[in-house]
């Protein structure tokens, strides 16, 4: 079994008076996306970026910028959010009304196109779409917050993804998993099936966040052995 993953550091949980020192925290540390969690105290009870910020960070890191969007009626931030400089766009399926229109506007935009689902939502509601996407965002404690625990049963949900984009020859869809991942658990979500881990909390709230990113990828070369 292969162990490659790629780290998606949050900056929800860096400095947001110095972007620049999380973006160079994550490119010294070597990780390979950078996640941007979007809320709009809607979809979710927080307020957080929006596509001023990501075309600041833009010119600053060459990261793959992975933009979370929980936020209600997802295509109108779609082409803002394209043009700041996404790399990849993610929307909520229980917010999405029509998701497959979701889809070709991310798409018609260049950009990669992700679905999120929701700890509570079942996984049915993903499956018409799952030919479509590039990424399929497992949360795995409910949107809104940095910092919240991990909650059990998510590795299993990252199984069952897992399987059923095997059975569909759809191994090319990513799996990433948000919420609640630290060092200690980051395994079990690696070995359920993730192909790329969100970590905010854990990353910018330790004393050393290069030295943390590190670690995430020393994981993997253990895991190995
Ligand atoms: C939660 C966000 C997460 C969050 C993760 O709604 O989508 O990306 O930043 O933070 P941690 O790793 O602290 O749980
Ligand atoms: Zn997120």
């Amino acid at each position: 079994m292969t162990s490659e993953f790629k780290l998606a550091p949050s900056i929800l949980s860096a400095d947001f008076s110095d972007l620049k020192t999380a973006l160079n925290q994550c490119e010294e540390g070597g990780a390979h996306w950078v996640h941007v969690d979007v809320m709009d105290n809607q979809f979710v009870p927080n307020l957080t970026i929006g596509p001023p910020v990501v075309k600041s960070i833009r010119p600053k890191t060459e990261k793959f910028i992975d933009v979370h969007m929980m936020v209600i009626e997802p295509e109108k931030l779609v082409e803002p959010f394209a043009r700041a400089g996404a790399d990849n766009i993610t929307f909520h399926i229980e917010a999405a009304g029509d998701p497959d229109s979701v889809i070709d506007l991310i798409k018609s935009c260049g950009c990669k196109a992700g679905v999120s689902i929701k700890p509570k939502t079942p996984l049915q509601d993903i499956i018409p779409i799952l030919d479509k996407v590039d990424v399929v965002l497992v949360m795995s404690v409910d949107p809104g917050f940095g910092g919240q625990g991990f909650l059990p049963g998510s590795s299993e949900k990252v199984s069952k993804i897992k399987k059923l984009l095997a059975d569909n020859s759809l191994n090319r869809v990513l799996i990433e998993v948000d919420g609640g991942i630290k060092l200690h658990n980051a395994k079990e979500v690696i070995e359920a099936g993730a192909n790329v881990l969100v970590a905010g909390s854990e990353v910018f709230n330790s004393d050393d966040p290069v030295q943390t990113i590190k670690d995430f990828y020393q994981l993997s070369i253990t895991k190995d052995k």
